[in-house]
């Protein structure tokens, strides 16, 4: 036993050595636009309930991009992200829906400009009441700083210093029995599919009732197949409801990067599938490349 927690800090240790992702490049892109939008619809759902909950962002980055910045300007990914978002114009249905998620990016903007974006923490933040709690787990030293110095010793949102995955096993259930977990790594490793679906379902095993946020990209569409199979069987076993997001803003070819991701939700409210299902048609337009973009939405109520 001791044998083995040695072995998981020193892998643990070593992760930190290797790490190279600085989500600084991809702040704001279309796959941001899609997860945030997601975590939007579910914490403006909890609210419904006075009852306090908690969100556990298991990998959390630094909390706040500077879209003018060197990384992000090098990347320019937020350019065909947020910023089409910003100008794009919403039906009836999608707009109020929308509508939180795009107030929270402008709250950390002066008006008409798009100089900021907010990563997963700032906005979970946003959306909390005095009595919900958020804890947000990063290891990359200077992401975490600068989530501490954005939270700015925040009573309601704890910045940890722990290995998001163990975090998992640690942190669920919460004391307030409800809530949201987001998985968000950084998809660097080979075995980030299989690590993700193994730490969801020794997590869920623990709290089957909570809400389950996994983003994923879609690079080799059996791999992400797999994944998601697997996080069926385990909501199914508990008989508990599940979506599949995904959104494309252009085919797969070899040599492009990344233009294809999803998102697995486990016990999403029952509403987020009619909410998604209004709002991802009027995401093609703004985000596609060239006029390519797809979406796809599958969910079961368990
Ligand atoms: C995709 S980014 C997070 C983006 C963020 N969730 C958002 O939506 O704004 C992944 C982050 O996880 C951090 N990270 C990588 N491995 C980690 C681990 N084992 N535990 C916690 N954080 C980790 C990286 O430094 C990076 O900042």
């Amino acid at each position: 036993m001791q044998l083995e927690h040695a072995f998981m800090q020193l892998l643990c240790l070593a992760s930190h050595f290797v790490m190279n992702y600085r989500h600084a490049f991809h702040a704001g892109n279309f796959a941001d636009v899609v997860k945030h939008i997601v975590l939007c619809r579910i914490l403006t759902y909890l609210h419904q309930k006075p009852a306090a909950f908690r969100v556990i962002d298991t990998h959390a980055g630094a909390g706040l991009y500077d879209l003018t910045g060197e990384e992000a300007e090098r990347g320019g990914e937020w350019r065909t992200g947020i910023a089409r978002l910003m100008q794009a114009r919403f039906g009836d249905a999608a707009g109020p829906l929308v509508a939180p998620y795009l107030d929270i990016v402008r709250a950390f903007n002066p008006p008409r400009e798009l100089c900021a974006y907010p990563g997963s923490p700032l906005i979970a933040r946003a959306l909390l009441r005095p009595q919900d709690h958020l804890v947000a787990c990063e290891i990359e030293p200077k992401a975490r700083e600068s989530l501490i110095a954005n939270l700015r010793r925040d009573p309601q949102g704890r910045v940890v210093d722990l290995d998001g995955w163990m975090a998992l096993q640690a942190f669920v259930p919460p004391k307030e029995r409800r809530g949201l977990v987001l998985i968000d790594p950084p998809f660097e490793q080979r075995d980030e599919f299989e690590r993700m679906a193994n730490a969801f379902g020794a997590a869920f095993v623990k709290w089957p009732r909570g809400v389950y946020v996994m983003w994923y990209p879609v690079k080799e569409r059996r791999a992400a197949d797999h994944f998601a199979a697997k996080v069926t069987a385990a909501a199914h076993d508990q008989q508990a409801g599940w979506a599949r997001i995904e959104f494309s803003v252009a085919p797969q070819t070899g040599q492009s990067g990344l233009v294809s991701a999803g998102l697995m939700v486990v016990n999403p409210p029952w509403v987020l599938a009619s909410e998604m299902k209004a709002i991802l048609p009027e995401l093609e337009k703004p985000l596609g490349l060239g006029g390519a973009a797809r979406y796809r939405l599958e969910a079961s109520t368990g």
